[in-house]
């Protein structure tokens, strides 16, 4: 049973978590997707409930239950789940650890797209997907006091995460290294470094949901500071 710490160490706030993939439609039919499992961000949303915080998971399409007490919005794209944000705004702490589609289908099919007699090929065109991660960072009049940001990288791990912390204005990254290798891309472990103003943790190697607890942990010490 999930113990709830009524008076826990997040009472009172509210946590706003981005989980999962997102799918970008081709057409009616079809989509592109990433590997992602959305098992960090379900851990985190779980681990905040249990500390006392009022929970909202943004999550893209996975195969995860909701955890109990997390309230769940689910939505497919990029587009929606920038949207689903921006409605639950204000929020004390943002956890974006979504794997957010970079790019939508431009020329995206209204009907499926057939083989063509001649065996000609059909293109994608792209455009840029809205950054929520940015988004939030940025925000004039609701940002939470604390954003974190995650960063899936395969090289150059610190270097990135430190890039993006300063372009998405988050307060932390936490970044880990996805190289097929490493198998946390949907995996049930994880290794993270923390990136933050004041320098970076590398943490073992341990269970996502050891990472969860861990995390929302330093979060509440961060808060009570
Ligand atoms: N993110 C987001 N919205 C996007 C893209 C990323 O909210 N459209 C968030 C992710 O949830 C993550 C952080 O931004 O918390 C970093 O995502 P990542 O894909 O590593 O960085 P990008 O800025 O997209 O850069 P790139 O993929 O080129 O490395
Ligand atoms: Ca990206």
């Amino acid at each position: 049973p999930l113990k709830i710490q009524q008076n826990g160490p997040l009472a009172g706030k509210h946590v706003v978590i981005t989980a999962g993939p997102t799918h970008e439609p081709i057409d009616p039919v079809r989509y592109i997707a990433n590997r992602s499992s959305g098992k960090q961000g379900y851990a985190l949303a779980k681990e905040a409930v249990k500390a006392g915080a009022k929970v909202t998971l943004v999550s893209g399409p996975v195969t995860l239950n909701a955890p109990s007490g997390v309230e769940r919005i689910s939505v497919e794209t990029a587009q929606e789940m920038h949207e689903a944000v921006a409605n639950v705004l204000p929020a004390d702490i943002a956890i974006m650890a979504a794997a957010v589609a970079d790019w939508k289908v431009a020329n995206q099919g209204t009907e499926k797209i057939k083989k063509q007699a001649d065996g000609s090929l059909p293109s994608l065109e792209f455009s840029e997907n809205p950054d929520i991660a940015r988004f939030v960072g940025h925000h004039e009049s609701q940002r939470p006091k604390l954003v974190i940001g995650f960063a899936a990288e395969t090289t150059n791990v610190e270097e990135h995460a430190k890039a993006k912390l300063t372009k998405k204005n988050t307060d932390w990254i936490i970044a880990n290294d996805v190289s097929p290798e490493t198998g946390i891309m949907g995996g049930d472990r994880n290794q993270i470094k923390i990136i933050t103003r004041d320098g970076i943790e590398a943490w073992d190697d341990m269970p996502k949901g050891d990472v969860a607890r861990k995390v929302i942990e330093k979060i509440a010490k961060t808060l009570s500071k």
